[in-house]
């Protein structure tokens, strides 16, 4: 058994507990939480051996193998580092830092350290997405044209929302961008193979300021009283970002992500237009993928390990007709973690610290074009899955 520790014990914490949990060679063996009754209360709900209140304990367990860090972004980077330095395998989650600077140093110490790293871009895992993936691989898309799309969510949408993610200082520099944007370039890239080489955002803060709850509160999870319960505080993170970029030699693309499109309660859409067929997938309708064609009929494939690409099968675990979710995405990437630790010379294949490099240096780019009103250019790196 590989014994790992889940850090944070909110929304993220809970879905990685889970999810380890899922698989017959990983044992949760500690849960750390800044809030003690919430770790008691979800440690003691999976009858998790160790709770721990101070994050150091678990680093100076020699039998704890693995950690994820599932804390608010500015955590990350100090959590991670340390984690690399005490010889832990990580997974964090996404974005990998609140800067660019601290990802490199990431992604070099866990290089030094030799130790299996990742960070939770899940969303590419699920089979449509594998297919799609698999159909560029094979040809089927021809060369990529263009790549488009959007991710929208509400729950940011009234200024009496609150969440760490809005302040900076927890968050980072960016919100939307980091937040949900990083997932998006991330499927965009993964699927069609190409980097992001330069971009023009315009970013927008539609609520300058907020009514920030006197009391701290977990994702999704924002009850506002009266006046009396909240300060009125000003936002410097987004609401939304409209990017249009260019990929590879050829590509071109736009995506717009915004936490305030009231309905949209997680709607990741991408869309990518071949010179031979385009494909279009939706998280809000996870099994289904659009294959659009030119000289014939339209399609519509629903997910089916039997109809996938031999390639894809291995992300779809049930047979067709029995829905896979964004729960299945974690699963798919921690197995392929953990079985890349019993196996050291194996080519890792999940999101590594240097795809997570690659988002900073999406969202920076944005940033700054955010800032200059122009193009700006993304560094060239070599992606390492
Ligand atoms: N991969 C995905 O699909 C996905 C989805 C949501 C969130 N996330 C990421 O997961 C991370 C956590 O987000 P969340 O939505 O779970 O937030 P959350 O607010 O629900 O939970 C954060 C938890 O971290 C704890 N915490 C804060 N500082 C800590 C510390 N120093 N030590 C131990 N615990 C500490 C808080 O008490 C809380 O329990 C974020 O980085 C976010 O970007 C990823």
């Amino acid at each position: 058994m590989i014994r790992t520790a889940i850090v944070g014990t909110g929304f993220m914490g809970r879905v990685h507990l889970e999810a380890v949990r899922r698989l017959e060679f990983v044992e949760a063996a500690a849960v750390v939480g800044r809030n003690a009754e919430a770790a008691r209360r979800l440690g003691a709900g999976f009858s998790i051996p160790t709770i721990a209140a101070d994050y150091s304990d678990v680093l100076r367990d020699p039998k704890i193998d693995a950690v994820h860090i599932c804390t608010p972004n500015a955590q990350h980077f100090p959590m991670a580092k340390s984690a690399l330095a005490a010889g832990k395998h990580v997974i964090c989650e996404k974005p990998l830092a609140t800067a660019v600077e601290e990802g490199e140093e990431l992604v070099a110490l866990a290089r030094r350290q030799g130790v299996r790293n990742c960070v939770c871009h899940n969303l590419r895992y699920y089979p449509m997405v594998q297919q799609m993936r698999r159909m560029r691989e094979d040809g089927d898309l021809g060369e990529i044209l263009i790549v488009q799309g959007t991710y929208f969510q509400d729950w940011l949408l009234y200024d009496t929302d609150w969440n760490w993610r809005v302040d900076a200082k927890a968050g980072g520099p960016s919100r939307c961008m980091a937040d949900i944007g990083s997932h998006w370039f991330d499927m965009a890239e993964h699927v069609t193979g190409l980097h992001v080489t330069s971009l023009c955002a315009d970013l927008h803060t539609f609520h300058p300021t907020r009514k920030q709850p006197k009391h701290s509160v977990e994702t999704f999870s924002n009850q506002l009283g009266g006046p009396e319960d909240y300060v009125e505080t000003a936002v410097d993170t987004e609401d939304f970002g409209a990017v249009i970029f260019r990929m590879g030699e050829q590509a071109r693309g736009s995506v717009t992500a915004s936490q305030v499109s009231a309905g949209r309660k997680n709607r990741l859409s991408i869309e990518i237009c071949g010179a031979r067929a385009s494909v279009a997938w939706n998280q809000e309708r996870p099994d289904e993928l659009w294959v659009g064609h030119r000289d014939s009929g339209n399609q519509i494939l629903v997910k089916d390990p039997s109809l996938l690409k031999p390639a894809a099968r291995s992300y779809a675990d049930l047979p067709g007709g029995h829905s896979e979710g964004y729960d299945d995405t974690f699963k798919q990437v921690f197995r392929r973690f953990y079985a890349s630790i019993r196996t050291p010379d194996e080519v890792p294949e999940y999101p590594q610290f240097a795809d997570g490099l690659r988002q900073l240096n999406i969202v920076n780019a944005a940033l700054e074009s955010g800032r200059t009103r122009g193009w700006a250019d993304v560094p060239t790196m070599v992606s390492e899955s």
